[in-house]
């Protein structure tokens, strides 16, 4: 089995949770794809649902899909995020942000009752931080806030090279909001919301890539077959 089928296959098992009337935040990245796709066929076949997509990406696959879609001005709260993850720790903290999406990602899944995580479960790991950290910064200034950032990583015991993220072009890579990533290579981190913590409360970061305690539920897709868990 490919990888994109046991993608499309976490996808299909979170569609499980999924019923009529549903206000849904629909996730950025290749397994997500596959779960908007899935939603779509549902749509076709009479279920009803609207979505917020977390990308101008998933926007357009929601268009394509004939997802209804609104916004968070529009409505308060979400029933369901269902997202993909760069990789998920055994208390369902995660990493993410791979794609860029982060910021809009954790917006929304913050106004969810619910987050699942879909992934191939080569995402799962014992602690977080072989996947570089993506975090989201603001241009101006931003060697004030890389300096800021190493003193966050020697706080939370993480060390390790910060690089801007390249897009198209060699060209810095510019997020749906405008702004930059920096990717940290930390290899390990220990203490994943002490360091998320340290990351907030630096005035050049907007948002970091650590999902801490959102997760409710991971799906993983793997040879032997799906695993689901649920957060302890
Ligand atoms: C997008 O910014 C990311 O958070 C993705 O959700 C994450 O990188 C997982 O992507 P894949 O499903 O493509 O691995």
């Amino acid at each position: 089995m490919t990888m994109d089928q046991l993608k499309r296959q976490a996808a299909a098992r979170a569609l499980e949770h999924v019923s009529d009337g549903m206000k849904l935040g629909l996730g950025s990245g290749s397994t997500a794809k596959h779960f908007v796709e899935l939603l779509g066929e549902r749509i076709r076949a009479g279920l009803k649902v609207i979505g917020v997509p977390t990308s101008e990406a998933t926007r357009a696959d929601a268009e394509r899909c004939g997802v209804p879609l609104t916004t968070l001005d529009d409505i308060e709260r979400l029933d369901l995020t269902v997202d993909g993850a760069d990789e998920i720790d055994p208390v369902l903290d995660v990493i993410k942000g791979g794609g860029g999406a982060l910021l809009r990602e954790k917006i929304v899944a913050a106004a969810s009752d619910r987050m699942i995580v879909i992934a191939d479960d080569s995402k799962w790991v014992k602690t977080l931080g072989r996947y570089p950290l993506p975090v989201e910064v603001i241009p101006f200034g931003l060697a004030a806030t890389r300096h800021a950032m190493e003193r966050a990583f020697a706080e939370g015991g993480v060390s390790g090279q910060m690089v801007v993220r390249k897009g198209a072009h060699g060209h810095a890579f510019v997020t749906d909001g405008g702004h930059w990533i920096v990717d940290a290579h930390l290899g390990q981190i220990p203490d994943a919301p002490r360091l998320a913590g340290l990351l907030s409360s630096i005035p050049g970061v907007v948002e970091h890539g650590l999902f801490i305690g959102l997760a409710r539920i991971a799906v993983l897709a793997g040879t032997q077959g799906i695993r689901v868990v649920e957060r302890p």
